[in-house]
Order: structure tokens, then sequence, then C-alpha cells
């Protein structure tokens, strides 16, 4: 019955909110007995009373059978004392975000129960050292982060202390897996995986809309039809408030020790600030109405102009023509001194991209070739450009049935930017050993719904390209936010996969 390696068959459950009544649910219906405790008078027997009408909703919908359901209720007892779970294997503590609190209560907790029993925590912000810091045996207290609501998030990471030994991590894998969680192993670090890993995406796209790049309507719609995202940055944002968004990053930047890649905006700032929330307070970066629903501006660029279909290529580039061609243009090598001219640069902003190359920067366009062009074009003009000639080339994109959205001058447009930024965090996440390349990927699909994880996204677009693209990025921006990670580095130089270990 030993916690370490040994069948758990009693799991504590300490702090019935949100989290614990989730974390209990899933416990007896993967066969084990919970105690449910909460220092709070009557709220664990009212969190074991919305559990047990929790599995009657799956019975009436048909998603549990009603033996099984019976059976997960007789497995739930509320515990009146902390001292009331000493028969416990291992013990989920899910109490308020307080570092001294939840080290008061593991001191008690390791008091209490056996010198073998297992001790995690859920917490979202703070190190599993520091709450295990003043306990005897450490090498059993680990992190069980789970998500919210629990029993809808499949994920669950395990995090390991320096303390924590490999008994514990692999009985707390196991657990996760009979919980029906898909357990992901990480290190003990700000932010964990998700939470870290979930910083470029949000982030990258304010610093775009901070540069008057773009608005926030569009950046949500490129990463929706470009590469598939279920939902865009500003949407997210909007979902999970400023409130909450904004302390997270400020964490994990300063927990990283002000690494500019994971800086956020003062836009974000702002954001938080004047309470404008998001979704909770009926205005973020949209406004949402009666019944939640936000009102979004349209995204998608409108031109009163002739259509413009002779245009010229500002290289050879097979994929731009054939891009072209197949929306109706007719495509030359030649400069006539009046047409567009058009581009498809990787990293490179199209100012840049005209003074290198000695192009008129007023007829230079760019065109985003990463990701998805089926669905939506991004076309991306320098500062003084033919406003003329733009719409032109708008009303024909239009005219061939692809929606367009038109921005100002960006190193890397937005899907490839902000593409670029979420693959580089993967890397980087590989390389600190945060976990492993493989758990990465699935903890980011997983926890946050990315259609791919940022690994399999460095591949998808190419590793030597990603590099190309942040190498731009960091040289035309002298921002050292962009710096390649090592990981990719290496693999871009080496022509291996962003999967490959070691
Ligand atoms: N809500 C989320 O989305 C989420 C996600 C992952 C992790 N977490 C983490 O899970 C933990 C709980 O979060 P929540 O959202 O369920 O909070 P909550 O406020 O819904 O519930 C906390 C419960 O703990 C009880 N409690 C407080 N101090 C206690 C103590 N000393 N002993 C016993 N019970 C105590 C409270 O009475 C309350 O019922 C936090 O550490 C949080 O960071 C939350």
């Amino acid at each position: 019955m030993g916690g370490q390696g040994a069948a758990i068959d009693t799991v504590a459950v300490i702090g019935a909110g949100a989290m614990g009544r989730g974390i209990a649910q899933v416990s007896i219906q993967g066969g084990m007995n919970v105690l449910l405790f909460d220092a709070m008078n009557g709220a664990a027997a009212k969190a074991a009373e919305a559990i047990k009408a929790q599995l009657d909703s799956l019975v009436a919908k048909g998603r549990l059978p009603a033996a099984d359901a019976d059976a997960a209720k007789a497995r739930l007892a509320v515990a009146d004392s902390l001292e009331a779970l000493a028969p416990a294997d291992l013990a989920v503590e899910a109490i308020i975000e307080n570092l001294a609190v939840k080290q008061e209560l593991f001191g008690k907790l390791e008091a209490i129960l056996r010198p073998d029993a297992l001790l995690a925590t859920n917490t979202s912000s703070l190190r599993i050292a520091s709450i295990a810091r003043s306990c005897k045996h450490r090498e059993r207290i680990a992190g069980l982060h789970f998500f919210n609501p629990v029993p809808l998030m499949k994920l669950v990471e395990v995090i390991r202390a320096p303390a924590t030994s490999d008994a514990t991590i692999a009985a707390l894998v196991k657990v996760g897996e009979r919980m029906g969680r898909v357990p992901v192993v990480v290190q003990d670090s700000p932010g964990f995986l998700v939470n870290l890993g979930g910083r470029a995406y949000t982030q990258e796209a304010l610093r775009i809309v901070s540069e008057g790049v773009a608005t926030p309507a569009q950046v949500d719609a490129v990463m929706r039809d470009v590469w598939g995202f279920r939902m865009g940055p500003f949407e997210l944002m909007d979902l999970t408030g400023m409130d909450v968004n904004f302390p997270v990053s400020q964490i994990i930047h300063e927990g990283y020790f002000y690494d500019r890649r994971l800086a956020t905006s003062p836009l974000h700032q702002s954001m938080a600030e004047s309470g404008q929330f998001g979704r909770k307070s009926g205005q973020g970066f949209f406004r949402y109405g009666e019944g939640g629903k936000g009102e979004v501006p349209s995204a998608d660029a409108v031109s009163e102009s002739a259509p413009i279909t002779k245009v010229a290529l500002a290289e050879d580039d097979d994929a731009l023509a054939e891009l072209l061609r197949g929306l109706g243009f007719e495509v030359s090598g030649f400069d006539d001194g009046q047409s567009p001219i058009l581009c498809a640069p990787l990293g490179e902003d199209i100012s840049s991209y005209a003074a290198r190359r000695g192009f008129d920067h007023r007829r230079l366009f760019g065109l985003d070739l990463t990701g998805r062009t089926d669905q939506r074009l991004t076309l991306m003009q320098a500062p003084g450009a033919v406003r003329a000639l733009r719409d032109g080339l708008v009303a024909q994109f239009i005219a061939a049935g692809r929606k367009v959205c038109t921005i100002l001058d960006s190193p890397g447009f937005i899907a490839q930017r902000i593409a670029a930024m979420v693959a580089n965090l993967g890397c980087e996440m590989a390389q600190i050993r945060v976990a492993s390349p493989a758990d990465i990927d699935k903890g980011m699909m997983l926890g946050l719904n990315y259609p791919l994880g940022p690994l399999a996204l460095t591949d998808r677009i190419g590793p030597g390209a990603v590099l190309e693209i942040l190498s731009q990025l960091q040289s035309i921006t002298g921002d050292d936010r962009y710096r390649p990670s090592l990981w990719l580095r290496r693999r871009a130089q080496l022509g291996l996969s962003a999967l490959t270990e070691d």
C-alpha cells in the first residue's frame, strides 16, 4: 500500500473549490477512493453533492453507465479534519494560491500521512520546491497540475522538483492515467509547460498590434485561417481575462530573469489596469454584448478599385508565381516601371527588402506564403506605398475568391512572425529541459487546443526557415526578443527535425 511505486488506492483531496471538485471527480471515476477536505465548514460536503450531481448528469446524457456512477459515488467520502486523511496513499492539494498557507499545510500533511505517502500540489504559479521546502521527505513531493474544468481538460502536468524521486514521478504518471488524464512530465520552472509555452502566441500578437501593423481582429483572422488556431490571440486573451493573463505574463518574464523573448507589451498592462479584462467585464480587445457574444470588426480588406492583374515578381519565386497565376494574375519577371512588384519575404519587411534590392518601395508589396493561403492572404506594404496599386491588387484577390488582410510593414508579416515565436519558445523549452520534445507538443495541443505542437510547427515551416525568420527579425529590430534558441539553430544547421532529442 506504500505510495511510491505501489498502487494508490486512496487519494486525499484538500481544497474543495473549482479544482478540488474536479480532481475528486476524476479520481473516483478512475476507481480510487477519495477523502475530500476543505477548511471552510460544510464546503467539502457541498462539493461532494455537486460531484454526485455531475455524475448524475453524465448518466442522464448517456455518457456514463448508472452502475459506474453509483460505484464512483460510493468511493467519495468527506473528511471532517486533516487528521482523517491519515489513510491516504496520495494527497492532492488544491487550496488557495498562497505560499505560506500551502507550506503550513504540507508540514501538517507530512505529520499526519505515512512517510511513504505521496504529496502533490495543484499550484499554477508557485514553485513546488518552495512549497516542499520545510518538509523532511521531499522526494515524495511533486506537482500535479490540472486544467480547468478538470473533467473536460485531458492534460495533467506531473511536475518534478529538484528533490522529487523518479519513483514518485512514475507513480504520479500512473495515477494521472488512472484518472483518465494524459500526463506530461515537466520541470519545476516558472509557468511549468503550458503557461510558459502559451506566452509567445499572445505576446507577439500584442507586439504586432502595438507597432500599428494590424488590428486585433486582423491578427485573429490570420491566425485562425492561416495556421488553423481554434481562437485568435486576442479572443483568447479576452476569454482568460487580462486580470489573469497579464500577471501570469509578468510572473513568467520575471521568473526567467527578464528574458526579452518573454516580455509582454505596455498595451497588455494598460488593458489590465483599465479594467478592460475581456469577456468577464464586457470589454476587452472586443466588446461583449448581451449573451457574451463578441462584437468583432471585420478583418477583410474591401476595394472599390478596378482589379489590377499585371504584376512583376521581385525575384524568381515559383511558389509565388504559381499562387498569383492561380488567382488570375499575369506574372512577369520584368519591372515595367508602373505595375506592382510582388515578393514573398521570410522575416524581412518590405522596407528592408526594397532597400536591399533597390526596388521602388511605393510599388513593392509582400505576400506571406507560410501556412495556408487558400482562405486568406496577407498583403504587406512599406511606408509611402501607392494606395491605388494596393487597392487594385486587393480587388483582384477578392475577385478570385480570397479574403485579404492589408497590413503595414512588419518583419515576418503576422502569421510567420507569431508562428516563429511559438516555434522558438517550444524549441527553447526543449533546450532547457522543461519537458521532452514529444511532451511539449502534447502539452500545448491538449492544454491550449493548438492545432499542432510548437516543435511540429517548426518542422512544418522548416527549422531553417524558422531560423531565417527569427534572424531577420533580430537583425532588423535589433531586439534580443527574436534571439533563436540553440535547439532550433542546431537542428537547422544539421538538417534535423525539431523533435530530434538530446
Ligand atoms: N482555477 C483554475 O483555473 C486553476 C487551474 C490550475 C490550478 N489552479 C490552482 O488550484 C488551486 C485551487 O484553485 P481553485 O480555483 O480551485 O480555488 P477555489 O477558490 O475555487 O478553491 C479553493 C478552496 O480551498 C479552500 N481552502 C483555502 N485554504 C484552505 C486550507 N488552508 N485548507 C483547506 N482548504 C482550504 C477554500 O475554502 C476553497 O474551497 C490554486 O492553487 C490554483 O492556483 C487553479
